[in-house]
């Protein structure tokens, strides 16, 4: 019996999701919400906001779709799976609760704490010139960090504590991401490499899906503002199999158990952004969602049905799933328009998309269809994902074809997987 699939979202992320979608046999149809320039071309949008409760409910009831996917953090803040659930449907995303693992980042960090996940120690501030004792009696640096979603500009990362004084007044006086910074954390800077760790959640049961690594940071070297994210890559060398299986056991199961206990059930992609210390490993923040752009190189590597998990993970039947992957490595790049994160301008001419070779995803954010071809619409533009049988040769392939595209201001970081490349090992 087939379903039909709505994706929630509208950017590189959700279009992986629905070219995914697509490929299994259990899917009838796969409408967007509201999707974007190239999930038309693929699938159907619905005009419908990510975040539009209401209108997201009734479509799903009008059209009885079989599965809703939530892809960005602010449909799960708004309480879209929470009023899909109230309506008996199948829905992968946590409610409104369980996704405070994101949306706070004080609630994560106390629920670590009492669950014993590894993390820097913190203290919650609401108020800056407390908060800013607090540094001045310490006399060194702390990450500041936004309690609430600030669309990954609520932290900085100060070097000294006068540093550290400025970003306080940055986030809680000068209010650069509105209230989200009521309250801040203030948490121990360590060092490492970081590693995204995703895993599908029934509730009860965690299906770990491959490491992926992201880059946030704009330009080359991890110098400039930070971003949305520039591209990623999958596998990581430096995070094998065991490491993945050790993580389940000291963070992600200890979570799950955590959230289910509280009466807040967590189903969907539960998302840890750790840092891989010389002895430790630690998480930095959940995401209660698929990364982006990890999506867009992970799920070009995944060979089971994409559709299959997702309901099993939704219906609580993870127990008995699993997932396997292709050993080829992925390589994504995400091409920005010129002045991105800042401001940019839109509406450019984007060329040569027929060239990229077969095979060779393109997965579209910021486009637009005009007469004439796609056009840009957004800051993050388009992901050019390539897989090859090593890393190496993904990272060429990928870059041999963001050559062949071409757009007035276009813009990426040629250094991503570089590191990986070079010195694969980290311990
Ligand atoms: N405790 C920390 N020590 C060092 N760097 C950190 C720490 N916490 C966060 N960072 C850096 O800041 C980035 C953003 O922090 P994160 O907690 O992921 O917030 P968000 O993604 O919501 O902006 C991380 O990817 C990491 O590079
Ligand atoms: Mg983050």
């Amino acid at each position: 019996m087939g379903i039909s699939v709505l994706i929630v979202g509208s950017g590189a992320r959700e279009h992986a999701l629905t070219w995914k979608a697509l490929q299994s046999p259990l899917t009838t149809a796969v409408f967007c919400a509201p999707g974007n320039a190239a999930t038309a071309a693929i699938a159907i949008n619905t005009g419908l906001d990510a975040t539009d409760v209401d209108g997201i409910a009734r479509f799903v009831a009008e059209r009885d779709i079989g599965l809703t996917v939530i892809g960005p953090e602010a449909a799960v803040a708004a309480g879209l799976a929470d009023r899909l659930l109230e309506a008996r449907r199948l829905v992968f995303g946590p409610t409104r609760a369980a996704g405070r693992i994101e949306s706070s980042k004080a609630f994560a960090k106390s629920l670590m704490e009492r669950t014993g996940v590894p993390t820097p120690g913190h203290r919650v501030f609401d108020n800056p010139a407390a908060a800013k004792d607090y540094v001045r009696g310490e006399q060194r640096a702390f990450v500041v960090k936004a309690d609430g979603l600030a669309k990954g500009k609520g932290t900085l990362v100060p070097r000294d504590t006068e540093e550290t004084l400025e970003s306080i007044d940055t986030l809680m006086l000068q209010r650069t991401v509105g209230g989200a910074a009521d309250r801040i954390v203030l948490e121990e800077k360590i060092e490492g490499r970081e590693v995204s760790l995703m895993a599908l959640v029934d509730g009860e049961h965690v299906l770990a899906l491959q490491p992926a690594c992201d880059y946030k940071r704009a330009l080359d070297g991890d110098r400039g503002p930070n971003t949305g994210g520039m591209g990623g890559y999958s596998p990581v060398a430096a995070f094998d199999a065991d490491d993945v299986q050790r993580a389940v056991e000291t963070v992600l199961a200890p979570i799950v158990g955590a959230l289910r206990d509280a009466g807040t059930p967590y189903r969907g992609c539960l998302y840890a952004g750790l840092m891989i210390g010389a002895t430790s490993v630690q998480v930095l923040e959940f995401n209660a969602r698929f990364g982006d752009p990890e999506a867009q190189v992970l799920l070009p590597r995944l060979e089971t049905d994409l559709i299959a998990l997702l309901e099993a993970a939704a219906s609580g039947n993870l127990a008995s799933a699993s997932a396997s992957w292709t050993n080829r490595a992925s390589v994504g790049v995400v091409l920005a328009s010129r002045g991105y994160p800042g401001t940019y301008s839109t509406g450019v001419a984007i060329d040569g998309l027929g060239t990229v070779e077969r095979d060779v995803f393109v997965f579209h954010a910021g486009s637009a269809a005009s007469p004439s071809g796609y056009v840009t619409a957004g800051g993050r533009v388009l992901t050019v994902v390539a897989l090859a049988d090593s890393l190496a040769d993904a990272r060429d392939r990928a870059y041999r074809n963001v050559n062949r595209i071409r757009f007035d201001g276009m813009s990426f970081r040629r250094d991503l997987a570089q590191r990986e490349v070079e010195t694969p090992a980290l311990r």
